[in-house]
């Protein structure tokens, strides 16, 4: 096994270092072209990667019995350097990673400044290396002490994410552009407090929802006009924005209106709560006689800069007589139509160009589970077509961050979850490039490909 890699590897490293790879060209007729700022990039979280959090929420939901230690992860820590060339190997002009909080303050008050410095080197390496940093700061966890005093739910939070926020934008980048406040909130409220599937575990109703997303929103308005206060006291163009995670959402039934009204509901609440929250500055739930909110948050309106979109595909949604919509889960409607996916994907940025006329659309996360790569090519292929269509029809995208650099930590699902253009080995942290690696380069350089 090792050997095939190792020599599979030194192949693989050998082409990426010529530029053998780049002398065809596609004829033109099937080649499809991007614009030439387009911003090519790959999205990592630091949970996921750095190696002990321990610190972190998600550390100690961890160690319970039956759940998956993350370990070292993937030791990035310690490994920044080689990282950050890895990085440039794969041509990303772009790279998205998080921040974690529990490290820059482990215990409430209490700043660790050998954290702010390592992050502070992240920053440098990757602004020397010319890559654009793209900084999360809340990607699922929160360092213990948040969560224990509620997390989403406690009433302190904005202030104190606001403080974190102004630490981040003040010493470790003052001169970052883009910037991500959550990572996919509604989903992850949606495990937090409804499923229990993830921190803090709450099973409960879906009412349980609807204080995390107030919560949310308070914080991303507090981060948010802090980002702005502090870019342009350091003549930083500033542009804010979450990361959301987008569905398709299919009815099981085009014969059943109940499952088609499900299927409505589902799609505009999961997919438009937020964004639509962060453009009004009222955030408006209502699935009746279970979440009933209408409030307007202060400070909230216009609060997005771009929509920062996650894709993965979509949901099946059937009408269920106890909770109104019920998800029929993965996978969904690809078992029909294996176009379904990357055909979501059009949609989903149609519909956002249209219900965010001339917002910037930066996607922030896209990629598939392929332990041996054989369909990572087609999944970028595909879906950067229909990204490429959408965008020749108007859409206003400005970057397709691919998830992930290499295999890490996928949350509960541990190890075994191999997500990477280079392949992890989890024992000596090698990083093994992958051919859809060696794809990624090609495209990036090319700023398109052959269909
Ligand atoms: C998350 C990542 C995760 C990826 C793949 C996204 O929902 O932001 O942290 O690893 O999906 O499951």
């Amino acid at each position: 096994m090792k050997k095939v890699s190792f020599s599979r590897a030194c192949v693989l490293f050998l082409i990426m270092q010529s530029n053998l790879f780049f002398s065809f060209r596609a004829s033109a007729a099937d080649w499809v072209e991007f614009p030439k700022d387009f911003l090519w990039c790959v999205s990592t979280a630091a949970h996921q990667i750095e190696g002990d959090n321990f610190g972190s929420d998600w550390w100690e939901w961890e160690q319970r019995p039956g759940n998956s230690p993350s370990g070292k992860a993937c030791d990035h820590w310690h490994r920044v350097k080689e990282d950050t060339q890895l990085i440039q190997q794969v041509g990303a002009k772009a790279y998205r990673f998080s921040i974690e909080w529990a490290r820059i303050e482990p215990s409430e008050g209490v700043i660790d400044s050998a954290a702010v410095a390592h992050y502070q080197e992240e920053v440098e390496l990757l602004e020397q290396a010319g890559i654009i940093p793209i900084i999360t700061l809340q990607h699922f966890t929160f360092p213990l002490w948040v969560s224990q005093k509620g997390g989403w739910e406690w009433d302190g939070l904005p202030d104190a994410f606001q403080r974190y926020t102004a630490l981040v934008a003040e010493q470790i980048a003052p001169h970052t552009q883009y910037w991500v406040t959550i990572n996919e909130p509604f989903n992850y409220v949606l495990g937090a407090y409804y499923t229990g599937e993830v921190p803090p575990g709450v099973k409960g109703p879906i009412q349980g929802i609807a204080p995390a997303l107030r919560g949310i929103l308070r914080t991303h308005a507090a981060a948010y006009s802090t980002l702005h206060r502090l870019g342009a006291a350091h003549q930083t163009p500033t542009q804010v924005g979450m990361a959301l995670q987008l569905r398709e959402m299919t009815a099981k039934t085009w014969w059943n209106p109940l499952d088609q009204l499900a299927a409505k509901m589902a799609y505009s609440h999961f997919n438009w709560t937020l964004p639509d929250a962060m453009t009004s500055g009222n955030f408006r739930m209502n699935i009746p006689s279970q979440i009933w909110a209408s409030e307007t948050i202060p400070g909230l309106a216009d609060t997005q800069d771009f929509v920062g979109m996650n894709y993965y595909g979509g949901d099946t949604i059937a009408f269920s007589a106890a909770q109104g919509m019920e998800r029929l889960g993965w996978p969904g409607p690809e078992e029909k139509d294996p176009d379904a996916v990357p055909r979501g994907f059009y949609k989903l940025v149609k519909a956002v160009t249209k219900r965010y006329p001339g917002k910037p659309i930066l996607i922030l996360e896209n990629g598939t589970m392929d332990s041996d790569d054989r369909g990572r090519v087609s999944l970028l292929k595909n879906h950067l077509k229909y990204l490429n269509q959408a965008m020749r029809e108007g859409a206003p995208v400005r970057s397709y961050c691919h998830w992930t650099l290499y295999d890490s930590i996928e949350w509960n699902q541990g190890q075994g979850t191999r997500m990477g253009l280079f392949e992890t080995d989890y024992e000596t942290f090698e990083r093994i490039p992958r051919a859809s690696a060696l794809f990624f380069r090609q495209i990036a350089s090319e700023n398109g490909f052959q269909f």
